[in-house]
């Protein structure tokens, strides 16, 4: 499924349509930042896509360095576009086997990937491999038992999909544990991604998610009618924040 991100068409319009607010991003930055153990941390992003985060990392977190590996040479070029940053590597390479040395980082960052690693428990153990003793993988995701957003409103066929396709939150926290790792918290966040639902479809327009690959024509095209409906009927003076929340799980090494 990691694949479908080499379509160009879905990494040239994943940055438009998935950015946050940048009070948003820093608020999450910061929350991802608390759980670093240390300052200056080396940090490590898996699945890093277009690289909001390790831009943000860089910036906020005062970081070592930060590596953002990803299987997707189309997602990494929109990264280098979008996100460069003099303290960010953008490598290319996957979950299953991470392009680098071991004990280098003391935080890695998976956001919105873990589903789309089936053999979590090979993830897991590259995760205790490359990270320092002591290290800290932030999960940011949403667990299947928790699905709640706002696509699944307007095209509920994604949800009985992404409740095949999510890992519920005793598989993550078992097959990390399986590696070694010990659950420290799972806490939810949730930070605006748009200012109101006018904004937020006209990001879905460009279908800016894997998600939306399993959809006809057709069945995309009535729930964007629906939510360009609602959009339409929105206050233009007092519109409402449309917020994403995802579940966050942070797990040590000994
Ligand atoms: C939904 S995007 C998330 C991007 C970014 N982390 C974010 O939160 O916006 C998922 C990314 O994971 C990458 N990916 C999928 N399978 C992968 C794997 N096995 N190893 C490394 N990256 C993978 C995809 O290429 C894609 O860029």
């Amino acid at each position: 499924m990691g694949r479908v991100y080499d379509d160009e068409r879905l990494a040239g319009v994943y940055q438009g349509g998935n950015e946050m607010p940048d009070a948003s991003l820093r608020d999450w930055t910061h929350l991802i930042g608390s759980f670093a153990g240390r300052p200056s941390p080396a940090v490590v992003e898996i699945g890093a896509g277009t690289g909001m985060f390790c831009a943000s990392m860089a910036r906020r977190l005062n970081p070592s360095r930060v590596i953002g590996i990803d299987a997707s040479v189309p997602m990494l070029t929109q990264a280098e576009r979008h996100n460069s940053h003099a303290a960010v590597q953008y490598v290319a390479g996957t979950a299953e086997a991470v392009p680098t040395g071991s004990d280098l980082f003391d935080l890695a960052l998976l956001s919105r990937v873990i589903h789309h690693l089936p053999d979590r428990v090979r993830v897991a153990h590259e995760l205790a491999r490359i990270l320092r003793p002591g290290g800290t993988t932030v999960i940011r995701t949403t667990f299947r038992e928790r699905l709640d957003a706002l696509v699944y409103d307007y095209w509920p066929g994604l949800r009985e999909s992404d409740e095949r396709r999510f890992p519920s939150r005793s598989e993550v926290l078992e097959d990390f544990a399986s590696a070694g790792f010990t659950v420290r918290t799972v806490i939810s966040f949730a930070r605006p991604v748009t200012a109101g639902l006018r904004d937020y479809h006209a990001r879905m327009t460009s279908r800016p998610q894997s998600k939306f690959a399993g959809l006809t024509a057709a069945e995309f095209q009535e729930g964007l009618g629906r939510l360009r409906a609602d959009a339409e009927d929105e206050s233009t003076t007092r519109p409402v924040p449309v917020r994403e929340r995802y579940d966050v799980a942070v797990l040590s090494l000994a």
